[in-house]
């Protein structure tokens, strides 16, 4: 029985040393146990939003506000929980990109309750006016940029496209397609692209501004979620159903980098397709060596070390009490948010290495192929 106990014991003082060492990972800057910044990011599971978690500690590293990150894991309710987490260590300054923009209202709202100033980062939160400010990409030139290189790289007339969006519970999903649509409607009106996958894109195609609910019934049917495995079912499901008529050349618009390999890794097998055209976002590593392969078309960069600055900025300024620059506005279905906005790069195998190499973003080691 002693012997037990002992183990027991020792498991217990294990836990609570690892729990220590879980607890104190986010954390930079400072040393006291107060912190001045909390930051809530999406999902550890996606690697864009690691991307961003490395920047802000780089950003942060030498600073002397204290700050924590804390993941959702792609849960609205494990958000509101990292909120109340930050919210009890005293945060003056929430930073926080949404899991669900709409669902996100309850969490800043405890934050706004006490007196906390909420900077809504790279994805709105809707329908709440507990919200301070907006440090945005220009998600609808996300959009236009990868349907004009759809336009720009296809050959020929009636080259299928195959429509993919992300999660309807991101207002970004919205812009991403809206950008997208308003540079592909022309063409498919004019018979260039031909709609393989959505009966609803087809209803609407020669409609060139969509309004919010004609987009979510798009969404609705072309949805990944933004998961890679909804992604590959889909783009099975599709190809499976689509006539000789439907395969050959064709177009695929995906959302973003990680739903655009598992699109590609399900065109690439199909023995009836004999190219694609894949767009992508956000420059993953993943999928900047597709790239160099051939494999994945383009992505769209998104210079994350812009945002992590414009987001700091601010809350540095709110710190030391004064008010931060902004540059615009979105509104957010309740009130106009204030924001500052980054511009986007085009990225495929001409400038890969000058625009993600050269530039210092990743290092040519990553790569193979270059
Ligand atoms: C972000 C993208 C990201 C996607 C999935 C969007 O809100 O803007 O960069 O790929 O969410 O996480």
């Amino acid at each position: 029985m002693k012997k037990v106990w002992r183990l027991f014991s020792v498991l217990m003082v294990a836990t609570v040393l690892v729990g220590m060492l879980a607890a104190c990972s986010g954390t930079t800057g400072g040393s006291s146990s107060k912190v001045s910044v909390g930051i809530v990011l999406p999902t550890k599971d996606e690697p864009r939003w690691v991307q961003d978690e490395k920047r802000f500690i780089d950003a942060l590293s030498d600073s002397d506000y204290t700050t924590e990150i804390l993941f959702s894991q792609g849960s609205s309710a494990k958000e509101k929980e990292n909120v109340e987490t930050l919210l009890n260590k005293g945060i003056e300054v929430l930073i926080i990109a949404p899991h669900d923009g709409a669902a996100a209202g309850s969490a800043v709202e405890a934050a706004k309750k006490e007196g906390v100033t909420v900077i809504s980062y790279d994805r709105l939160i809707t329908e709440t006016d507990a919200i301070d400010y907006y440090v945005t990409f220009d998600s609808v030139a996300v959009g236009a940029a990868q349907g004009q290189y759809l336009i720009d790289n296809a050959k020929g007339t009636n080259v299928p496209l195959y429509l993919y969006a992300g999660a309807s519970s991101d207002n970004n999903a919205f812009l991403f397609f809206e950008g997208a649509w308003k540079v592909l409607q022309p063409k498919i009106a004019d018979g260039t692209f031909v709609i393989a996958n959505s009966s609803e894109a087809v209803a609407l195609k020669d409609k060139q501004e969509l309004t919010r609910d004609e987009l979510g019934k798009i969404l609705g049917q072309v949805t990944t979620n933004w998961d890679p495995n909804e992604a590959i079912n889909k783009a099975q499901t599709h190809l499976t159903a689509a006539a000789d008529n439907l395969k050959g050349d064709v177009a695929i618009l995906a959302p973003n980098d990680g739903t655009a390999r598992s699109i590609a890794d399900v065109f690439g097998s199909d023995s009836d397709i004999s190219s694609f055209i894949v767009t992508g976002q956000d420059a993953e590593k993943a999928s900047i060596q597709y790239i160099i392969d051939g494999k994945q078309s383009m992505t769209v960069f998104k210079d994350v070390r812009t945002l992590v600055s414009d987001a700091i900025g601010m809350a540095i300024d709110v710190l030391d009490g004064k008010t931060p620059a902004t540059t615009g506005s979105y509104n957010n279905g309740k009130v106009d948010v204030k924001a500052k906005q980054t511009n986007v790069i085009v990225v495929d195998d001409e400038n890969v290495k000058k625009e993600l190499i050269d530039s210092g973003y990743y290092e040519a080691s990553e790569f193979t192929g270059l």
